[in-house]
Protein backbone atom coordinates (compact mmCIF):
# COMPACT_ATOMS: atom_id res chain seq x y z
CA UNK A 1 0.00 0.00 0.00
CA UNK A 2 0.84 3.64 -0.90
CA UNK A 3 0.72 6.18 1.76
CA UNK A 4 0.76 10.27 0.73
CA UNK A 5 2.34 11.73 4.40
CA UNK A 6 5.39 11.89 5.45
CA UNK A 7 4.10 10.89 9.14
CA UNK A 8 2.58 7.66 8.15
CA UNK A 9 5.39 6.76 5.98
CA UNK A 10 7.91 6.82 8.23
CA UNK A 11 5.74 4.69 10.28
CA UNK A 12 4.72 2.26 8.11
CA UNK A 13 7.56 1.52 5.69
CA UNK A 14 8.73 -1.85 7.09
CA UNK A 15 10.71 -4.56 5.87
CA UNK A 16 8.56 -7.48 4.94
CA UNK A 17 7.71 -9.71 8.11
CA UNK A 18 9.22 -13.15 8.43
CA UNK A 19 7.20 -16.43 9.05
CA UNK A 20 7.13 -15.01 13.33
CA UNK A 21 4.89 -12.04 11.89
CA UNK A 22 6.73 -9.24 14.24
CA UNK A 23 4.56 -6.16 14.63
CA UNK A 24 8.18 -4.51 15.12
CA UNK A 25 11.02 -5.16 12.65
CA UNK A 26 13.25 -7.27 14.41
CA UNK A 27 17.03 -6.56 14.06
CA UNK A 28 18.83 -8.36 11.66
CA UNK A 29 22.58 -9.22 13.08
CA UNK A 30 24.12 -11.06 10.48
CA UNK A 31 27.35 -10.34 8.54
CA UNK A 32 26.53 -12.22 5.83
CA UNK A 33 23.36 -14.10 3.62
CA UNK A 34 23.16 -17.55 2.89
CA UNK A 35 22.09 -18.47 -0.67
CA UNK A 36 19.97 -20.92 -2.22
CA UNK A 37 22.44 -22.50 -4.18
CA UNK A 38 25.64 -21.82 -6.67
CA UNK A 39 23.29 -20.31 -9.67
CA UNK A 40 21.70 -18.08 -6.96
CA UNK A 41 24.64 -16.99 -5.72
CA UNK A 42 25.98 -16.24 -9.17
CA UNK A 43 23.23 -13.80 -10.32
CA UNK A 44 23.58 -12.28 -6.47
CA UNK A 45 26.90 -10.86 -6.94
CA UNK A 46 26.46 -10.34 -11.12
CA UNK A 47 23.70 -7.80 -9.96
CA UNK A 48 21.05 -9.58 -11.86
CA UNK A 49 18.72 -10.48 -8.97
CA UNK A 50 18.43 -7.73 -6.39
CA UNK A 51 18.98 -9.36 -2.65
CA UNK A 52 21.66 -9.59 0.67
CA UNK A 53 25.10 -10.83 -0.21
CA UNK A 54 26.74 -9.26 3.07
CA UNK A 55 26.22 -6.54 5.09
CA UNK A 56 28.85 -3.78 3.97
CA UNK A 57 26.89 -3.80 0.90
CA UNK A 58 23.22 -4.53 2.47
CA UNK A 59 21.28 -5.44 5.09
CA UNK A 60 16.97 -5.41 5.82
CA UNK A 61 17.84 -2.97 8.05
CA UNK A 62 19.81 -0.50 7.04
CA UNK A 63 16.98 -0.78 3.67
CA UNK A 64 14.05 -0.23 5.54
CA UNK A 65 15.81 2.99 6.94
CA UNK A 66 17.04 4.23 3.05
CA UNK A 67 13.62 3.15 2.00
CA UNK A 68 11.77 5.58 4.40
CA UNK A 69 14.31 8.25 3.62
CA UNK A 70 14.29 7.92 -0.08
CA UNK A 71 10.12 8.66 -0.01
CA UNK A 72 10.52 11.19 2.66
CA UNK A 73 12.91 13.17 0.53
CA UNK A 74 10.95 12.11 -2.71
CA UNK A 75 14.11 10.70 -4.37
CA UNK A 76 15.23 7.22 -6.35
CA UNK A 77 17.15 5.57 -4.28
CA UNK A 78 19.88 6.07 -0.89
CA UNK A 79 22.62 4.58 0.72
CA UNK A 80 23.00 4.63 4.54
CA UNK A 81 26.45 5.41 6.20
CA UNK A 82 28.10 4.65 8.89
CA UNK A 83 28.02 8.82 10.16
CA UNK A 84 27.21 12.25 8.31
CA UNK A 85 30.93 12.78 7.48
CA UNK A 86 30.71 9.12 6.09
CA UNK A 87 28.31 10.34 3.42
CA UNK A 88 29.26 13.47 2.61
CA UNK A 89 33.28 11.96 1.94
CA UNK A 90 31.82 8.93 0.05
CA UNK A 91 29.58 11.26 -2.03
CA UNK A 92 32.69 13.48 -2.96
CA UNK A 93 34.59 10.34 -3.55
CA UNK A 94 32.08 8.34 -5.51
CA UNK A 95 31.39 11.68 -8.16
CA UNK A 96 34.56 12.97 -8.51
CA UNK A 97 37.95 12.14 -10.49
CA UNK A 98 41.29 13.60 -9.72
CA UNK A 99 41.38 17.37 -11.24
CA UNK A 100 37.99 18.09 -10.29
CA UNK A 101 36.25 21.35 -8.85
CA UNK A 102 33.83 22.31 -6.75
CA UNK A 103 31.76 25.46 -6.36
CA UNK A 104 30.35 25.31 -2.65
CA UNK A 105 28.42 27.83 -0.57
CA UNK A 106 31.01 28.97 2.13
CA UNK A 107 28.76 28.53 5.36
CA UNK A 108 29.83 24.85 5.45
CA UNK A 109 30.18 22.17 8.33
CA UNK A 110 33.63 22.37 10.04
CA UNK A 111 34.45 18.79 8.91
CA UNK A 112 33.35 18.87 5.28
CA UNK A 113 35.48 22.65 5.05
CA UNK A 114 38.94 20.45 6.31
CA UNK A 115 37.56 17.91 3.74
CA UNK A 116 37.65 20.61 0.73
CA UNK A 117 40.73 22.38 2.28
CA UNK A 118 43.19 19.48 3.59
CA UNK A 119 42.07 16.12 2.01
CA UNK A 120 41.07 16.70 -1.39
CA UNK A 121 43.50 18.94 -2.47
CA UNK A 122 45.76 15.41 -1.97
CA UNK A 123 44.33 14.17 -5.22
CA UNK A 124 43.61 17.54 -6.76
CA UNK A 125 40.23 17.95 -5.87
CA UNK A 126 39.88 21.78 -5.98
CA UNK A 127 37.03 23.82 -4.44
CA UNK A 128 36.20 27.64 -4.28
CA UNK A 129 33.83 29.18 -1.94
CA UNK A 130 31.18 31.69 -2.78
CA UNK A 131 29.16 33.89 -0.58
CA UNK A 132 27.13 35.21 -3.61
CA UNK A 133 23.45 34.52 -3.71
CA UNK A 134 23.97 35.81 -7.71
CA UNK A 135 23.71 33.10 -9.96
CA UNK A 136 25.86 35.65 -12.35
CA UNK A 137 28.96 35.43 -10.02
CA UNK A 138 28.39 31.75 -9.54
CA UNK A 139 29.53 31.62 -13.64
CA UNK A 140 32.85 33.56 -12.60
CA UNK A 141 33.56 30.22 -10.74
CA UNK A 142 32.80 27.29 -12.77
CA UNK A 143 35.58 25.77 -15.18
CA UNK A 144 35.13 22.70 -17.59
CA UNK A 145 36.27 20.44 -14.39
CA UNK A 146 33.40 21.46 -11.82
CA UNK A 147 31.45 18.74 -11.38
CA UNK A 148 29.74 19.80 -8.21
CA UNK A 149 27.71 22.51 -6.77
CA UNK A 150 27.49 22.15 -3.27
CA UNK A 151 25.61 23.90 -0.28
CA UNK A 152 23.99 23.76 3.31
CA UNK A 153 20.73 25.46 4.06
CA UNK A 154 20.27 26.29 6.51
CA UNK A 155 24.10 25.95 7.18
CA UNK A 156 25.90 25.13 10.79
CA UNK A 157 25.99 27.25 12.31
CA UNK A 158 25.63 31.11 10.35
CA UNK A 159 21.79 29.70 9.74
CA UNK A 160 22.64 30.92 6.16
CA UNK A 161 20.09 30.34 3.57
CA UNK A 162 20.69 29.09 0.13
CA UNK A 163 18.02 29.52 -2.34
CA UNK A 164 17.53 26.16 -3.92
CA UNK A 165 15.36 26.67 -6.75
CA UNK A 166 17.77 29.33 -8.30
CA UNK A 167 21.10 26.44 -7.57
CA UNK A 168 18.83 23.56 -8.93
CA UNK A 169 18.38 25.78 -12.31
CA UNK A 170 21.93 26.76 -11.96
CA UNK A 171 23.16 23.73 -11.76
CA UNK A 172 20.79 22.05 -14.52
CA UNK A 173 22.00 24.91 -17.20
CA UNK A 174 25.31 24.07 -16.93
CA UNK A 175 25.56 20.43 -15.97
CA UNK A 176 27.01 20.35 -12.62
CA UNK A 177 25.46 17.92 -10.17
CA UNK A 178 23.88 19.78 -7.32
CA UNK A 179 24.41 18.60 -3.83
CA UNK A 180 22.54 19.55 -0.44
CA UNK A 181 23.23 18.83 3.14
CA UNK A 182 19.92 18.73 4.71
CA UNK A 183 20.72 18.04 8.14
CA UNK A 184 19.67 20.90 9.90
CA UNK A 185 16.24 21.02 8.35
CA UNK A 186 15.56 17.11 7.95
CA UNK A 187 13.09 15.56 5.35
CA UNK A 188 10.56 17.01 7.70
CA UNK A 189 10.69 20.70 6.75
CA UNK A 190 12.55 20.59 3.31
CA UNK A 191 12.93 18.77 0.42
CA UNK A 192 15.61 19.76 -2.10
CA UNK A 193 15.08 17.09 -4.64
CA UNK A 194 11.53 19.66 -4.77
CA UNK A 195 14.26 22.22 -6.09
CA UNK A 196 16.42 20.27 -8.35
CA UNK A 197 18.81 19.11 -6.21
CA UNK A 198 20.74 15.82 -7.02
CA UNK A 199 22.08 14.25 -4.37
CA UNK A 200 20.93 15.07 -0.57
CA UNK A 201 23.34 14.24 2.46
CA UNK A 202 22.37 13.54 6.00
CA UNK A 203 23.65 13.49 9.25
CA UNK A 204 21.39 10.98 10.78
CA UNK A 205 23.49 11.73 14.18
CA UNK A 206 21.28 14.94 14.56
CA UNK A 207 17.56 15.63 14.24
CA UNK A 208 16.68 11.91 12.92
CA UNK A 209 18.24 9.94 15.87
CA UNK A 210 17.09 13.00 17.38
CA UNK A 211 18.05 11.87 21.28
CA UNK A 212 21.40 11.40 21.30
CA UNK A 213 21.93 7.65 21.01
CA UNK A 214 24.09 6.86 17.43
CA UNK A 215 26.34 8.05 15.02
CA UNK A 216 24.73 7.60 11.52
CA UNK A 217 24.68 9.09 7.59
CA UNK A 218 22.51 8.90 4.59
CA UNK A 219 23.38 9.74 0.70
CA UNK A 220 20.05 9.99 -1.24
CA UNK A 221 19.08 11.30 -4.79
CA UNK A 222 19.04 9.82 -8.08
CA UNK A 223 19.39 6.41 -9.10
CA UNK A 224 22.12 7.11 -11.84
CA UNK A 225 24.88 9.44 -9.27
CA UNK A 226 23.63 7.32 -6.65
CA UNK A 227 25.04 3.87 -8.52
CA UNK A 228 28.24 5.65 -8.96
CA UNK A 229 28.65 6.28 -5.54
CA UNK A 230 27.65 2.73 -4.22
CA UNK A 231 30.22 1.58 -6.41
CA UNK A 232 32.70 3.46 -3.79
CA UNK A 233 30.79 3.19 -1.09
CA UNK A 234 30.46 -1.19 -0.99
CA UNK A 235 34.43 -0.76 -1.56
CA UNK A 236 35.48 1.13 0.83
CA UNK A 237 32.92 -0.05 3.54
CA UNK A 238 31.37 3.50 5.33
CA UNK A 239 28.13 1.28 5.92
CA UNK A 240 25.83 2.14 9.04
CA UNK A 241 25.97 -1.13 11.39
CA UNK A 242 22.14 -2.89 11.44
CA UNK A 243 21.98 -2.14 14.90
CA UNK A 244 21.82 1.88 14.54
CA UNK A 245 19.74 1.45 11.13
CA UNK A 246 17.46 0.11 13.25
CA UNK A 247 17.43 2.63 16.03
CA UNK A 248 17.07 5.35 13.49
CA UNK A 249 14.29 3.58 11.53
CA UNK A 250 12.55 3.64 14.63
CA UNK A 251 13.43 7.45 15.03
CA UNK A 252 12.11 8.25 11.85
CA UNK A 253 8.64 7.24 12.67
CA UNK A 254 8.39 10.08 15.60
CA UNK A 255 10.60 13.05 13.31
CA UNK A 256 7.19 14.56 12.32
CA UNK A 257 5.84 15.31 16.11
CA UNK A 258 9.51 15.88 17.39
CA UNK A 259 10.43 18.73 14.48
CA UNK A 260 7.21 20.82 15.11
CA UNK A 261 7.90 20.62 18.81
CA UNK A 262 11.46 21.68 18.21
CA UNK A 263 10.28 24.29 15.78
CA UNK A 264 7.47 25.55 18.79
CA UNK A 265 10.28 25.98 21.13
CA UNK A 266 12.94 27.55 19.24
CA UNK A 267 10.14 30.41 18.07
CA UNK A 268 9.74 30.84 21.85
CA UNK A 269 13.76 31.10 22.45
CA UNK A 270 13.89 33.86 19.98
CA UNK A 271 10.95 35.72 20.72
CA UNK A 272 12.84 35.30 24.34
CA UNK A 273 15.92 36.89 22.95
CA UNK A 274 14.82 39.35 20.46
CA UNK A 275 13.72 41.05 23.95
CA UNK A 276 17.05 40.50 25.93
CA UNK A 277 19.04 43.77 26.51
CA UNK A 278 22.54 41.29 26.24
CA UNK A 279 21.48 40.33 23.19
CA UNK A 280 23.14 42.38 19.91
CA UNK A 281 21.60 39.89 17.32
CA UNK A 282 19.29 36.58 17.06
CA UNK A 283 19.31 34.53 13.98
CA UNK A 284 16.82 32.45 12.79
CA UNK A 285 15.59 30.84 9.53
CA UNK A 286 12.09 32.22 9.40
CA UNK A 287 12.72 35.44 11.87
CA UNK A 288 11.00 38.61 9.46
CA UNK A 289 14.21 40.52 9.41
CA UNK A 290 16.75 37.30 8.97
CA UNK A 291 18.19 38.45 5.43
CA UNK A 292 16.95 35.23 3.69
CA UNK A 293 13.40 35.25 5.14
CA UNK A 294 11.92 34.58 2.17
CA UNK A 295 13.70 31.69 0.48
CA UNK A 296 13.41 30.40 3.80
CA UNK A 297 9.47 30.44 3.85
CA UNK A 298 9.36 29.02 0.02
CA UNK A 299 11.82 26.18 0.66
CA UNK A 300 11.16 25.24 4.54
CA UNK A 301 7.50 24.58 6.35
CA UNK A 302 9.09 25.90 9.37
CA UNK A 303 12.26 27.47 11.08
CA UNK A 304 13.61 24.46 12.84
CA UNK A 305 15.44 23.74 16.30
CA UNK A 306 18.80 25.98 15.82
CA UNK A 307 18.71 29.28 17.28
CA UNK A 308 21.82 31.74 17.34
CA UNK A 309 22.46 34.68 18.75
CA UNK A 310 25.55 36.86 19.30
CA UNK A 311 26.14 38.19 22.87
CA UNK A 312 27.19 42.05 24.07
CA UNK A 313 30.65 41.56 25.12
CA UNK A 314 32.05 38.94 23.05
CA UNK A 315 33.73 35.86 23.72
CA UNK A 316 34.30 37.01 27.44
CA UNK A 317 30.44 37.16 28.26
CA UNK A 318 30.33 34.49 25.64
CA UNK A 319 32.08 32.09 27.82
CA UNK A 320 30.41 33.28 31.46
CA UNK A 321 27.05 32.77 29.79
CA UNK A 322 28.17 29.20 29.21
CA UNK A 323 29.57 29.15 32.20
CA UNK A 324 26.37 30.22 34.08
CA UNK A 325 23.87 27.61 32.63
CA UNK A 326 22.12 24.68 34.77
CA UNK A 327 20.46 22.73 32.73
CA UNK A 328 20.92 23.30 29.14
CA UNK A 329 23.68 20.96 28.20
CA UNK A 330 27.31 21.41 27.11
CA UNK A 331 28.12 18.99 24.35
CA UNK A 332 28.89 18.88 20.84
CA UNK A 333 25.84 17.48 19.18
CA UNK A 334 22.71 19.04 17.90
CA UNK A 335 19.26 17.95 17.25
CA UNK A 336 19.02 16.39 20.63
CA UNK A 337 15.65 16.09 23.10
CA UNK A 338 18.21 18.10 24.88
CA UNK A 339 18.74 21.74 24.81
CA UNK A 340 22.32 22.25 23.69
CA UNK A 341 24.40 25.43 24.13
CA UNK A 342 27.58 25.61 22.00
CA UNK A 343 30.17 28.53 20.97
CA UNK A 344 31.62 27.57 17.62
CA UNK A 345 34.27 29.56 17.59
CA UNK A 346 36.35 27.98 20.57
CA UNK A 347 34.74 24.30 19.59
CA UNK A 348 33.48 22.97 16.65
CA UNK A 349 35.29 25.76 13.95
CA UNK A 350 38.23 26.47 16.31
CA UNK A 351 40.52 24.51 13.12
CA UNK A 352 39.61 27.63 11.10
CA UNK A 353 41.72 30.99 10.86
CA UNK A 354 39.91 33.87 12.58
CA UNK A 355 39.51 35.25 9.13
CA UNK A 356 37.72 32.00 7.50
CA UNK A 357 35.67 32.02 10.43
CA UNK A 358 34.03 35.31 10.32
CA UNK A 359 34.09 34.72 6.75
CA UNK A 360 31.34 31.87 7.07
CA UNK A 361 29.64 34.20 10.24
CA UNK A 362 31.10 32.78 13.27
CA UNK A 363 31.39 35.64 15.25
CA UNK A 364 33.20 35.41 18.86
CA UNK A 365 30.18 35.95 20.83
CA UNK A 366 28.35 33.52 18.57
CA UNK A 367 26.09 30.88 20.44
CA UNK A 368 24.12 27.85 19.24
CA UNK A 369 21.70 27.16 20.71
CA UNK A 370 19.67 23.51 19.82
CA UNK A 371 16.70 23.89 21.03
CA UNK A 372 15.74 20.78 23.02
CA UNK A 373 12.50 19.28 23.41
CA UNK A 374 11.97 19.56 27.50
CA UNK A 375 9.64 22.46 28.83
CA UNK A 376 9.93 26.09 27.17
CA UNK A 377 9.85 27.65 30.11
CA UNK A 378 12.36 25.24 31.63
CA UNK A 379 14.57 26.15 28.53
CA UNK A 380 14.10 29.77 28.72
CA UNK A 381 14.38 30.13 32.67
CA UNK A 382 17.88 28.30 32.07
CA UNK A 383 18.85 30.76 29.44
CA UNK A 384 17.50 33.80 30.58
CA UNK A 385 19.22 33.07 34.66
CA UNK A 386 22.88 32.42 32.81
CA UNK A 387 22.43 35.73 30.66
CA UNK A 388 21.52 37.11 34.33
CA UNK A 389 24.68 36.67 35.47
CA UNK A 390 26.96 38.10 32.49
CA UNK A 391 24.89 41.63 33.20
C1 LIG B 1 25.51 20.15 8.80
C2 LIG B 1 26.30 18.94 9.20
N1 LIG B 1 26.71 18.07 8.26
C3 LIG B 1 27.42 16.98 8.59
C4 LIG B 1 27.76 16.71 9.88
C5 LIG B 1 28.57 15.49 10.20
O1 LIG B 1 27.78 14.51 10.76
P1 LIG B 1 28.37 13.31 11.69
O2 LIG B 1 28.82 13.93 12.95
O3 LIG B 1 27.20 12.38 11.82
O4 LIG B 1 29.50 12.69 10.94
C6 LIG B 1 27.35 17.58 10.89
C7 LIG B 1 27.72 17.33 12.30
O5 LIG B 1 27.51 18.15 13.15
C8 LIG B 1 26.60 18.73 10.54
O6 LIG B 1 26.19 19.60 11.47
Amino acid sequence: MKYNNNETIAIRTQTKLTNHKEHSTPLFLTSSFVFDDAENMQALFADEIEGNIYSRFSNPNCLEFVDKLCLLEKVEDGIATGTGMAAVFASFMGLLNSGDHILSTSGVFGSTHTLFTKVFPRWGITHTYTNSHNPEEWKQYIRPETKIFYCETPSNPGLEIIDLLEVGNFCREHNIIFLVDNCFATPYLQNPADFGADIIIHSATKYIDGQGRTLGGAILGKKKFIDQIRFFARHSGPSLSPFNAWLLSKSLETLAVRMERHCDNAERVVSFLEQHPLCEKVIYPFSDYHPHVEIARKQMKRGGGIVTFIMKGGIENGRKFINSLQMCSLTANLGDTRTIITHPASTTHSKLTEDERLNVGIYPGLIRISVGLEHYQDIIGDISNALEKCQ
